[in-house]
């Protein structure tokens, strides 16, 4: 192989954000873009953003005070681009969980400047991402002692290791020592936390802790296991993988299990797809010969012209359980192949087990899965093979407000033998190109996906899309270079009161268009007036606390000059999808993984990638947080945010 192969990367912050994967001409709603129109050109679109970037923000923007109505009490606080953390007055963010903190039993401390894939193997990862509480004992409702369970989506090589200038230096001069590293950082962490008075800590050595990394074996399941496409010259199966990566956000199960949702798996493949038999599935996904891991020069299934069929054991849901360390994670085909943001689970008014998950790249698609048998509460794990047996679906959203869920099932309408679909594996392993196919609704990159508890409506986040042109507007995606992302919020039909999740039509509406609502061009819309604090843009993450208000960690603000961070509303009453504003990164980091205890006390979040920025590197970040001491870098770490006075987070 030559270093050909190994270009600088399109971006650092694990993004294909130049070149979306998809080909395919969509639906044609050109009258329905009519009815729905943006108020505004993509002229005037972009004089907009230039001027949001060049003034700052909240400018003429007047706050006042929030309504009496509204259930948050907390002092919300100011926009800001800085080296800190930022929460309300009378609450405490502690970092309980830093990349490199010793976990497994023996693991050794972290060392500022040394890089060994054996400890790192036995340490706290790097960029934790999705966050799940799992309370100790497993059954249990407890807020004060549990696992944590925390994904580790990416590694920037620039920021870990001393001595590159930037990425395109740290690609081209990795080492197989280097590479190893890496993989022992990616995967997953289960951690036991407790809770002493109003304080968190871990618990070092503790027989549940446990890294699962690019070396833990896993089972592929479902209908694409075995299947000729998934077998390599190191698995003649097709039903064994070592490891998983890009763990973006997850899910949970009600049997007591994790999902954790692999995401931009292209990234990591060198080699040339073109001439392979793989080569047009290849590029569907993103895979093109130009990754930003050096890991195929010296591991021949990171390299697709050796192995093609190995991108084909990446890009799905894995379950894992945290409470049996010993348990063998699996991947789960029947829930697609794609660039998995999240795995919501609800349980239907019916029993069936309905998954949500969505496709973050430009113009990709929304999904949901639903399984043929019913959730038994007697069944425990085993419950896990309703996961095996189901029907995703994927979405088209219309102009009238309906949302109909088409099946992606082999032999219907197109996925046909004729369109090179020869069974159902094909269509779950090309789960794009059969969405492409079914005219499927192409979205501003679908990143989480959540239920309310409270009335069963379903909250889709979707953070941006700047390559979106006024000509290919769409009903639900109705902003040219919308830089600012929106949360669409989408009903499913009520029986007896409770929500059918497995309907296939369902209704939805706009919730919030992110943006300033002080910049009329920029066609932000809130349920009403926002704080000069309370707007923001590029929504990510999102999660409900017990009194069913909705979290919104954002992932880009700091391109208008803002922190990324945390904002919150209800989403019924008089103050629906008004925001405020609660935490703030400290510069270089997005926020991923907002996650509750039980009893709404305790907040865990996710400090992403920390001090990367343009021009920053593992000698220069833009912030040392959280040691602040020289020579050791920035931390991607967990926070546990409590209230002083031990109430509930919010109120
Ligand atoms: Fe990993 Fe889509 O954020
Ligand atoms: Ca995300
Ligand atoms: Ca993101």
């Amino acid at each position: 192989m030559t270093d050909s192969h190994y270009r600088m990367p399109v971006t650092i912050n694990n993004e294909d954000d130049n070149n979306p994967s998809n080909p395919s001409a969509g639906p044609v709603m050109t009258d329905l873009i009519v009815q729905r129109m943006s108020r505004r050109t993509a002229l005037k679109g972009l004089l907009a953003s230039a001027a949001v970037s060049a003034i700052g923000v909240g400018t003429g923007f007047i706050a006042r005070p929030a309504s009496a109505a509204m259930s948050l009490s907390f002092g919300e606080i100011p926009h800001a681009l800085d080296e800190n953390l930022h929460i309300p007055a009378g609450y405490t963010g502690k970092a309980i969980l830093r990349w490199g903190d010793p976990i497994v039993a023996g693991a050794p401390d972290f060392d500022a400047e040394t890089r060994d894939a054996a400890a790192q193997a036995q340490q706290f990862g790097y960029n934790n991402d999705f966050i799940h509480f799992c309370p100790l004992p497993e059954g249990s409702a407890a807020s004060d002692h549990g696992l944590l369970v925390v994904n580790h989506e990416y590694t920037d090589t620039h920021m870990i290791f001393p001595g590159f200038k930037d990425a395109k230096e740290a690609l081209a001069g990795a080492t197989a020592e280097m590479a190893a590293y890496e993989q022992a950082a990616h995967g997953l962490s289960v951690v036991e936390i407790k809770k002493e008075g109003n304080s968190w800590a871990m618990v070092p050595g503790s027989k549940y802790n446990r890294r699962i990394t690019l070396a833990t074996e896993m089972e592929i399941v479902g209908p694409a296991a075995g299947h000729d496409r998934l077998k390599t010259s190191a698995d003649a199966s097709g039903k064994k993988v070592f490891g998983t990566m890009n763990n973006c956000a997850g899910g949970w199960t009600p049997w007591g299990t994790i999902l954790s949702a692999e995401e931009n798996i292209h990234q990591y493949f060198g080699g040339d797809p073109a001439g392979t038999a793989e080569a047009a599935n290849a590029k569907r996904i993103g895979i093109k010969g130009e990754p930003s891991y050096a890991w195929g020069k010296f591991d021949a299934r990171f390299d697709v012209t050796k192995e093609p069929n190995e991108p084909n054991r990446f890009g799905w849901i894995i379950e894992v359980d945290p409470y049996n360390p010993d348990a063998k994670p699996v991947k789960h085909t029947a829930l697609g192949r794609f660039k998995h943001e999240a795995a919501t689970t609800v349980i239907n008014s019916d029993g069936r087990l309905v998954v949500y998950t969505g496709d973050d790249e430009r113009f990709e698609y929304v999904y949901k899965y639903v399984s043929n048998g019913t959730f038994d509460p007697g069944k425990g794990r085993s419950n896990s093979d309703l996961l095996n047996d189901g029907t995703l679906h994927v979405a088209k959203f219309d102009a009238e407000g309906n949302v109909t869920w088409m099946p992606l099932v082999h032999g219907q309408g197109e996925l046909t033998e004729a369109n090179g679909f020869k069974s159902q594996a094909d269509v779950l392993i090309e789960a794009r190109r059969a969405g492409d196919l079914l005219g499927a609704t192409k979205m501003d990159r679908p990143e989480d996906i959540e239920t309310s508890d409270k009335t069963g409506k379903v909250y889709v986040v979707l953070t941006k899309n700047d390559k979106r042109k006024a000509d290919d507007l769409n009903p639900v995606n109705d902003r040219a270079e919308n830089k600012w992302g929106h949360i669409i919020e989408m009903v499913p039909p009520m029986t007896d009161g409770k929500a059918d999740h497995a309907a296939t039509t369902f209704t939805w509406s706009a919730f919030i268009k992110a943006g300033n609502p002080g910049d009329a061009a920029e066609g932000a819309a809130y349920g009403g007036q926002v704080t000069d604090a309370g707007w923001f843009a590029n929504p990510d993450n999102v999660a409900f606390d017990a009194s069913g208000r909705l979290w919104i960690a954002t992932d880009g603000f700091p391109d208008f000059g803002v922190h990324d961070g945390l904002w919150v509303t209800e989403t019924e009453g008089e103050n629906r999808a008004v925001t405020r504003h609660f935490l703030g990164c400290p510069r270089g980091a997005e926020l991923c993984g907002p996650a509750f205890t039980p009893d709404g006390k305790t907040l865990f979040v996710s400090i992403q990638h920390p001090g990367e920025e343009k021009g920053a590197n593992f000698a220069n970040p833009s912030t040392r947080w959280p040691d602040f001491k020289d020579g050791v870098p920035a931390r991607p770490s967990v926070v546990a945010v409590t209230k002083d006075d031990g109430g509930e987070i919010g109120a």
